[in-house]
Parts: structure tokens; C-alpha cells; sequence
């Protein structure tokens, strides 16, 4: 299928590597200035010309942008999919300027590996043609509201960074005590994932409990974590990101 992208930026890219594996992507920017790194994307500044030649579109412009793209689309995109990865403009405002089969979307950038937490919504029904694309993305989920969708915003867009800052703690503290930096990575990463799967099938009370044997290292970590309200630290800097979802309204 041949899909409009419209903003190849950041996450534009992340969506064009993933989806050019299994499809043909016609990406659009205004500043000619990067070239595609594969065969089956091609780049243009012409997004009536990407429209007109597409099955679906997907748009992944910073909100402030969306408004003219929907302008110059407008012509070509009657009842044809148009998939918004935009932050926090609504269906409505969408489907104020554009009449088509809209639907809000949400991930990161792990979406170029095709392992993003990818949420939708959509006032239409079921469609395939979502499912099949949002599929290749990572791991689907249908939200309930919009609202769901702004918040993925944070919890599945910003996410990723808030992580990474987390792993540079346990990377930092590792070359403190004498880790050499690649191992202190490599230990770092290996330890998110295998916490990542074993959590999967038990609670997080439980795993500590498994670990933290009385009068050891782990209990001594775990109430200095404490001391420094390491856990609220982190809930009240995502509370933050959110507050700025909600600002924008
Ligand atoms: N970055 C992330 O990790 C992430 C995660 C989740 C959601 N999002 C959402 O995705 C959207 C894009 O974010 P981003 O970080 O990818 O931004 P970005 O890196 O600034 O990319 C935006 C792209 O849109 C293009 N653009 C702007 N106006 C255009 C127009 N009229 N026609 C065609 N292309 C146009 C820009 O082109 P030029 O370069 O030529 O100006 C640029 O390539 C935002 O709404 C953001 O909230 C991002």
C-alpha cells in the first residue's frame, strides 16, 4: 500500500522506517534537506501531490503546524484513512477541516523497531487497514477516550526519555564504583529488560521480596531509595509532563 506521511521529523522517521519494511511511503517535509534511507521512501515538499497518490495518510507535524497541512490536503482525502500522531489536537478539530476516516494515534520512537506502545482512537468502527499499520508499530491499543490519547502523549511518547535518564543513574553509579562504561551500559540494559519480562508475571512487591533477603545489600539500596523519596521524585516529574498536556487545552 502506498502511504502519505506527512512531517518527517523525529517520530516521521521512526513511522517511515517501520512501515517502508512492508510498505511504499511517500514522505513530505518543507525543507528538502535529508534524503531517504531506503528505496521505498520517497521525500517530497508537495503534500497535495503525497495525498493525491496515497491509499492513507498519517500526519506527524508538531501541533502548531497541523492546521495548513489539513488546509492543502483537504482536496484529496475524502473518506480515505488519515492517522494523526499530532499531540493534543482533537478529532474534532481534525474533523472540523478535513472529511475523512479520522483516527488519533500515540507511540514513541521505539516505533522504528516496531516496539513502540502505540493507543488509537477513533469515533468509526472497526478498521483493518488501523489495526494492520498500528500493528507493525509495536503494541496496540484501543483507548477508551481521547483523553487516554493525551495522556499517552506522555506515558507512551515522553517516556522513553524519562527511562533513558534512568538507566544514566544506574550507568553513573557503575563507572563511581569502578565499572568500565561499556560493561556499566550493557549491565544497565540487560538489567531493565529481565525486570521488564519478569515483571510480566508477578507483581513488584513480590519480585523484591524475592531479592531483598533481611539484613542485605538490596534492602540497604532500597531505604536509601526511600530516604531520597526516589519513587515520588519520579511520579511528581511525570506529573509535570502531564500538567503540560493539560495546560494546552
Ligand atoms: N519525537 C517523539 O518522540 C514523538 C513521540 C510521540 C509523538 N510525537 C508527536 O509527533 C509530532 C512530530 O514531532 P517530532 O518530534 O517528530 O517533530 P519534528 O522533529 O519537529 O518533525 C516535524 C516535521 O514536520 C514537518 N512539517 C512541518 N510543517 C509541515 C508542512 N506544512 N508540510 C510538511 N511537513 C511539515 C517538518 O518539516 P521541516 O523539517 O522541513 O520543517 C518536520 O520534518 C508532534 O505532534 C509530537 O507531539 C513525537
Amino acid at each position: 500500500m502506498k502511504i502519505a506521511l506527512i512531517g518527517y521529523g523525529n517520530l516521521g522517521k521512526a513511522i517511515a522506517k517501520c512501515l517502508s519494511r512492508k510498505h511504499e511511503i511517500i514522505a513530505t517535509k518543507r525543507n528538502l534537506d535529508v534524503k531517504a534511507k531506503s528505496k521505498r521512501i520517497e521525500i517530497t515538499n508537495n503534500n497535495a501531490y503525497a495525498v493525491k497518490n496515497a491509499e492513507c495518510v498519517i500526519i506527524a507535524v508538531k501541533p502548531k503546524d497541523i492546521s495548513p497541512v489539513l488546509d492543502e490536503i483537504k482536496d484529496y482525502v475524502e473518506n480515505k484513512l488519515v492517522i494523526s500522531f499530532v499531540a493534543f489536537v482533537s478529532l474534532k478539530e481534525i474533523k472540523s477541516k478535513i472529511n475523512a476516516r479520522v483516527v488519533r494515534a500515540m507511540g514513541n520512537i521505539g516505533i522504528e523497531l516496531g516496539k513502540s506502545f502505540v493507543a488509537y482512537y477513533t469515533e468509526n468502527g472497526e478498521d483493518e487497514k488501523v489495526l494492520s499499520l498500528l500493528s507493525l508499530m509495536g503494541k496496540v491499543y484501543k483507548a477508551e477516550n481521547e483523553r487516554e490519547i493525551d495522556l499517552m502523549t506522555v506515558f507512551s511518547g515522553s517516556a522513553p526519555a524519562f527511562v533513558a535518564r534512568l538507566i544514566d543513574a544506574f550507568v553513573l553509579a557503575g563507572l563511581k564504583h569502578g565499572l568500565n562504561a561499556e560493561l556499566s551500559k550493557e549491565l544497565a540494559l540487560s538489567i531493565f529488560n529481565t525486570t521488564a519480562e519478569l515483571l510480566k508475571c508477578e507483581t513488584t512487591e513480590s519480585l523484591i521480596k524475592r531479592i531483598a533477603t533481611p539484613g542485605g545489600t538490596t534492602i540497604e539500596g532500597l531505604m536509601e531509595m526511600e530516604k531520597h523519596r526516589v519513587v515520588h521524585g519520579i511520579a511528581s516529574s511525570i506529573g509535570k509532563a502531564v500538567e503540560k498536556i493539560f495546560k494546552k487545552e
